[in-house]
């Protein structure tokens, strides 16, 4: 059955995010969404906000509606084009539900039992659900999909990536070549942002306190506030040296990664001057490369119609390419296709 698979002329990229904050940081920014905003150069991209994914953590359901439309909105205003990239909701395709049940029905008990991410919540004491155990089925799909050739991902979801890779693979075995085996693609992250409160720590929505993050959508003063309170160390010399000056290399990173400006130069604009000049040039880099961020995002969130226009007409290109797969895969396990899938 080799040869089934439909060839596509461009590269295709797909990534998600889960609605769970009511801004991205920057280190989201940075560390992912710049990276989105490039392959749109030179791939098809699907660009999706995984509000399925989110119910596996109880949360009220206003918080999911508009944490939904927020994050939608994030991308764009952090730079994905709509009328190139398909930015849409995952719950939107019924397709991502079907074929992460095909997904489940091919991955072992034991095989899920031993997903760090799974057993990290647990043991953290999250009260699991079914949902958070087939998370990873549920997230196979979603690349699968799309015959993702590039998945841009931090390194927290390589396993993720591998168990995507180890289902397709075995799906084909067992039902022939049906699904592309996605190479394994982790970002190399632009820009590894620390939290401004403790710089030995990577920024995290869900794990640093909110001092330590940027969020875009904090007021100037805010930002301003929090990185004049950065942590930095007792020396006075300012050097990038991650090791041993966490905090100061935190910081010309991030004047570097919002800049363009190499970091060796950014340090050496900082010949002969101390740790007040330097957040203070810092913050004036955040404040203004947030600003048309913040303008965009207050222009989606003032209009929500168009925003669900964005991504109805993403779901609608998603759905094709989406369809088609499904389409497939019942068809290879034996499904009967009911008349509206054709073939
Ligand atoms: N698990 C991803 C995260 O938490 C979100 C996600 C869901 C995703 N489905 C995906 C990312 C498919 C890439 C591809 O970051």
């Amino acid at each position: 059955m080799a040869g089934m698979l439909p060839p596509h002329a461009r590269p295709r990229s797909l990534s998600g995010m889960q609605p769970t904050s009511d801004s991205l940081h920057l280190g989201n920014y940075l560390g992912a969404l710049v990276n989105w905003v490039e392959l749109q150069e030179s791939s098809e991209a699907f660009y999706f906000v995984a509000d399925l994914h989110a119910l596996t953590v109880p949360t009220d359901p206003e918080v999911v509606r508009r944490r939904t439309r927020v994050t939608a909105a994030q991308f764009i205003a952090g730079g994905v084009d709509p009328a190139r990239s398909a930015v849409f909701c995952q719950s939107h395709l019924p397709q991502h539900a079907e074929l992460g049940w095909v997904m489940n029905c091919i991955t072992a008990f034991g095989e899920a039992s031993r997903m760090t991410q799974f057993k990290d919540k647990v043991a953290k004491g999250q009260n699991a659900n079914v949902g958070l155990f087939t998370y990873p089925m549920l997230m196979a799909a979603d690349i699968l999909m799309y015959d993702a050739d590039r998945v841009p991902v931090g390194e927290d979801q390589r396993q993720h990536l591998e168990i995507t890779r180890d289902l397709a693979q075995r799906f084909n075995q067992r039902f022939g070549e049906t699904l592309r085996v996605p190479e394994p693609y982790i970002l190399k992250e632009t820009a590894k942002i620390m939290e401004l409160s403790d710089p030995a720590s990577k920024m995290s929505g869900s794990n640093s306190p909110e001092a330590g993050l940027i969020l875009l959508s904090d007021e100037p003063a805010r930002i301003a506030k929090k990185i004049k309170s950065a942590v930095t160390d007792a020396e006075r010399e300012i050097r990038y040296d991650p090791e041993h000056k966490a905090g100061v290399s935190n910081l010309l990173v991030i004047e570097s990664a919002l800049t363009g400006v190499p970091l060796d130069s950014v340090e050496k604009s900082y010949d002969g001057l101390g740790y007040g000049a330097l957040k203070t040039r810092v913050a004036d880099v955040v404040v203004e490369s947030v600003r048309p961020f913040q303008e965009r995002m207050a222009e989606l969130l003032g209009d929500p119609a168009e925003l669900d226009r964005i991504l109805a007409g993403g779901a609608e290109r998603a759905g094709e390419v989406a369809e088609a797969t499904v389409t497939r895969v019942f068809d290879a396990v034996g499904l009967l296709l009911p008349s509206r899938r054709g073939s």
